[in-house]
């Protein structure tokens, strides 16, 4: 057994990027009441596709949007037949404004902007580009569901706005679309998302548990974990990482999302997860590595703490070291085909690109003394 796994006994956490247990949700589903902004959806791509829609995009309107962006963005830009043109971004995260200009033409319609991992990138700026160029401000805040920019929360900025609590919570979907303006989504064909939880092998699965003697019971979330990091590390070296099949339909916010996101205390949320991203920070620049944001900003709500690794082969031996230790130290994202076929800018941001696990109900105790075991 590696030296690591020894050490860390019966009382091994593994240090994921949500908390690890999902909500359950119950026998009678159905979905949120969604007639009143902020919409009510389970993933931010079909949020994306319905803010669109409700503001008139037209098959052939050309979208800005950062080359570093996950695939799945692309699908409900490719479902409505609008086109893309990708913009770059500085090793910030922020919009290489002086590049922009050139990429305007008489179909750009609209400029999206992402607040990576829950960090508020220049709003000011956009607004006023966006203001200039007669285009709509579209707000990527899927990270960083909660987080505010000078009081007021990420996504209301622009004419679109879109989260998804769904990747800092425990929940199986979740997301929001915020609307500027009187128009409404169209939500009445949204459908419930049939649940994992139903499956025959998750069911004959919890039945084997049931029967199981209590003494295996007890020892069944260690030896997850023990399996988990003695298992086969996932692939974040590669491009499939974070690949997501298509939705196969648009689908809806349960309620039972809705109403356990209703019980969140957003606000001690963020104050967690900054602190535990003060904690990565510091720990990190004695290791060699750059954080991706110069200051931590005042209304983030940290999706993960990123980091330049100085090569590709040094982000790589970041993940191996994370899966030894139990700390899932990992890249992101997918990338648009078109972008890893052209295997430019946003590719060499890609293979340095090292992210740092956070969610609110990480032990911050614990997590110090596992930082001895990276
Ligand atoms: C920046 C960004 N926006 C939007 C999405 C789409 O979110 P969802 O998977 O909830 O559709 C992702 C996916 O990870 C993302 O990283």
């Amino acid at each position: 057994m590696p030296e690591a796994l020894n050490c860390l006994g019966d009382n091994a956490i593994f240090f994921g990027r949500r908390p690890e247990k999902l909500l359950e949700f119950g026998t009678s589903r159905r979905l949120a009441i969604n007639n009143t902004p902020p919409y009510k959806f389970a993933y931010a791509r079909t949020a994306l596709k319905y803010g669109l829609k409700a503001r008139g995009f037209k098959p052939g309107d050309v979208l800005l949007v950062p080359d570093l962006i996950c695939e799945s963005v692309l699908e409900p830009l490719d479902a409505l037949g609008f086109s893309v043109t990708y913009y770059p971004v500085d090793h910030s995260l922020e919009p290489e404004w002086g590049r922009m200009k050139g990429l305007l033409t008489p179909q750009t319609r609209a400029l999206l902007l992402v607040h990576y991992f829950g960090q508020p990138r220049s709003i000011a700026q956009s607004l006023a580009f966006c203001r200039e160029k007669s285009l709509l401000l579209i707000e990527d805040n899927a990270h960083g569901f909660g987080a505010t920019y000078n009081g007021q929360l990420l996504g209301t900025f622009g004419e679109i706005g879109i989260s998804a609590p769904r990747k800092s919570f425990p929940i199986q979907n979740g997301a929001l679309l915020h609307l500027a303006g009187s128009q409404r989504p169209d939500v009445t064909s949204l459908q419930l998302q049939p649940s994992a939880d139903r499956s025959f092998w998750r069911r004959v699965k919890k039945w084997l548990q049931l029967l199981a003697p209590a003494a295996l019971l007890g020892h069944r979330r260690a030896g997850v974990e023990f399996r988990r990091r003695l298992g086969q590390p996932l692939p974040y070296a590669s491009q499939e990482a974070f690949r997501d099949l298509p939705l196969a339909r648009d689908y809806g916010m349960d309620a039972d999302v809705e109403s356990f996101l209703a019980e969140q205390n957003l606000a001690y949320v963020g104050t967690i997860r900054r602190r535990i991203y003060r904690i990565w920070e510091k720990w990190t620049k004695t290791q060699g590595l750059v954080p991706v944001f110069p200051e931590l900003a005042a209304g983030a709500v940290p999706l993960v703490f990123p980091a330049w690794a100085k090569s590709a082969a040094d982000s790589l031996q970041w993940y191996e070291r994370g899966h030894r230790a139990g700390v899932d130290i990992h890249s992101w994202p997918t990338l648009p085909q078109t972008i890893v076929k052209e295997n430019g800018g946003a590719m060499r941001c890609w293979e340095r690109l090292v992210c740092f696990p956070i969610h609110q109900e990480m032990d911050m105790q614990m997590l110090e003394r596992r930082l001895t075991l990276l």
